[in-house]
């Protein structure tokens, strides 16, 4: 008789600034991830508000229901073997936190990434144009500019891409599931 392993899913959230390098990381990760055979699902932010979180706004309160809808989308994932690769701003502690017991409470592996790139770099690369927009007062509310962003205190892992290519910010990441054994 022959057992298979199930395999271990995991929530890999990346949090950080607008054009910190959440996406980037994510889409390269999940590309290692899927070559190496593992089930993985990239939940990007820009493409859940097109559809589950259709309507929300950028209030705290929108924010924050849209963190709490992809968190719950992701745990049921992980929870069945999926490694899901969160790359979302998520901007309040409160929120994360929220979706952390959420996983705590269903003994499934939430693993917390801060995409630390400065506002200064995140600035420069204004991969959408957002910091600009911004500065020529023609958008409100941008995290980390005029809106809040509140770092973890204790994030599984730091990532500093201002020092780093893509491929080796990804890279850590996936050492670190190694290193917890999800992999
Ligand atoms: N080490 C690195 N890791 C990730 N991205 C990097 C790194 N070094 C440079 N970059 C560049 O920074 C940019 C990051 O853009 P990206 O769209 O990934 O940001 P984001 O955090 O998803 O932003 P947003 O919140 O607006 O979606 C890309 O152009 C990427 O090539
Ligand atoms: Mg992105």
């Amino acid at each position: 008789m022959t057992t298979t392993a199930r395999a271990q899913g995991a929530t890999v959230w990346l949090t950080g600034l607008p054009s910190a390098g959440k996406t980037t990381v994510a889409r390269l990760l999940g590309e290692r991830l899927r070559a190496e055979g593992h089930r993985v699902e990239v939940l990007d932010g820009d493409e859940i508000r097109r559809f589950l979180s259709a309507g929300l706004g950028f209030s705290r309160a929108d924010r924050n229901t849209n963190v709490q809808r992809i968190g719950l989308v992701s745990e049921v994932l992980a929870r069945n073997g999926v490694l899901s690769v969160v790359p979302v701003i998520a901007p309040y502690a409160d929120s994360r936190e929220a979706v952390r017991k959420r996983h705590e409470a269903s003994a499934t592996p939430y693993i917390e990434v801060h995409v630390a790139t400065p506002v200064q770099v995140c600035s420069e690369r204004d991969v959408k144009g957002l910091y600009a927009r911004q500065a020529a007062g023609q958008l409100v509310g941008l995290t980390g500019v005029d809106d809040p962003y509140e770092p973890p205190v204790d994030p599984d892992l730091v990532l500093a891409t201002q020092h780093q290519t893509p491929r080796e910010s990804a890279d850590a990441v996936h050492a670190l599931l190694v290193e917890r054994g999800l992999l």
